[in-house]
């Protein structure tokens, strides 16, 4: 197998930055697949801090079963201070060069990614990227991930307020995860009949929001939900609600944060069928000569994104969908 001249025999896979539900899914694929094309396969254990310490382990192709079901990331991750150094991507090159590393696959997000690009510009290491991330906020792929399980536990989580927000005629401000996309909010919303999604991509300023629901409670509906994306500009799910609090006295509000419940959990067949088609195409890629790119599902095929794009490009959320919430919202 032949990348750029170079023959790939033995590649490393880990997983970096926020985990994310399927990413164990993804190891899986990628392990037998490689396995299947008589490939050495390396996990490296908590992402590029791993990477660094040399804490490789050896994986084959039965080290990977029974891990499809379960949320979180066997090989563990983290956010990576040291990396960001010189120094530390020095030692985490020594340490590929230890193992006769050829070829790297990265899962996880923006961070990731960016930690790739800039390693593999040093170092010439090649690299392919697999969205792994909750927030669905990468560019080159329609759906990342970890993505589909985190708004499902959300809708889940909602669904639960939504009753007891109901029965005591309560307006519930729900905040849920994305510090720069609102995709997770967005998506959540809709799927839980919520009144308005608060996102970064579209500010909804105060004075609107207070308008809008000065309009409901002269319809007489005291009780309703506003999902609030982390990363709203006018403030997470509290701050906006004690802003509301300050002007109007007309509802008797509560604010849910979800937070990490969101980052757990069994993956949907979602993320598991994405998570295997993702796998098995990162590694056929590398062999097919794809370098520095993230692989990715677009229109319902595979497609390989520049990393360089895949960072630097926002993905926001599509216009039919902000129609959708609007039309439908108080
Ligand atoms: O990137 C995934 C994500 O869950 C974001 O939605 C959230 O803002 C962030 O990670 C939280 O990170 P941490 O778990 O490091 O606090």
């Amino acid at each position: 197998m032949q990348v750029n001249g170079k023959e790939i025999k033995r590649i490393a896979v880990f997983t970096s930055g926020g985990d994310a539900p399927g990413m164990n899914a993804a190891l899986r694929a990628v392990v037998r697949t490689a396995s299947y094309y008589d490939l050495h396969v390396y996990g490296i254990m908590r992402g590029y801090e791993g990477m660094i310490d040399g804490d490789f382990v050896l994986m084959e192709k039965r080290d990977v079963g029974n891990i499809m079901h379960r949320g979180g990331t066997i090989l563990k991750t983290a956010r990576s201070e040291r990396f960001r150094t010189k120094e530390g991507r020095q030692s985490a090159y020594e340490s590929l060069l230890a193992y006769n590393i050829d070829a790297c696959i990265a899962i996880g997000g923006n961070g990731t990614f960016t930690g790739a690009h800039v390693f593999s510009s040093e170092f010439g290491v090649p690299f392919i990227g697999i969205p792994g991330t909750i927030d669905n906020d990468l560019y080159g792929t329609d759906l990342t991930i970890g993505f589909d399980t985190a708004v499902n536990t959300a809708i889940e989580a909602a669904d639960k307020i939504r009753d007891t927000a109901e029965s005591h005629n309560r307006l519930f401000f729900i905040e849920v995860m994305g510090r720069n996309s609102g995709l997770i909010a967005l998506n959540t919303a809709i799927g839980v009949g919520a009144g308005l999604a608060l996102i970064p991509e579209k500010e909804t300023s105060i004075d609107e929001l207070v308008q809008l629901l000065k309009i409901t409670a002269k319809r007489k509906k005291l009780f309703n939900l506003i999902v609030v994306a982390e990363g709203n500009k006018t403030g997470n799910a509290q701050q906006v609600a004690q802003q509301v609090r300050e002007r109007i006295d007309l509802f008797d509000i509560r604010v849910t944060v979800i937070g990490h419940m969101q980052r757990g959990g069994s993956p949907t067949f979602q993320d598991r069928v994405l998570a295997s088609r993702l796998g098995q195409a990162a590694v056929e890629g590398l062999l097919q000569g794809q370098r520095n790119v993230m692989v990715g599902w677009v229109d319902n095929k595979i497609s390989f994104t520049p990393l360089k794009e895949a960072i630097s490009t926002h993905k926001k959320p599509g216009e039919q969908l902000l129609r959708i919430a609007e039309m439908l919202a108080i």
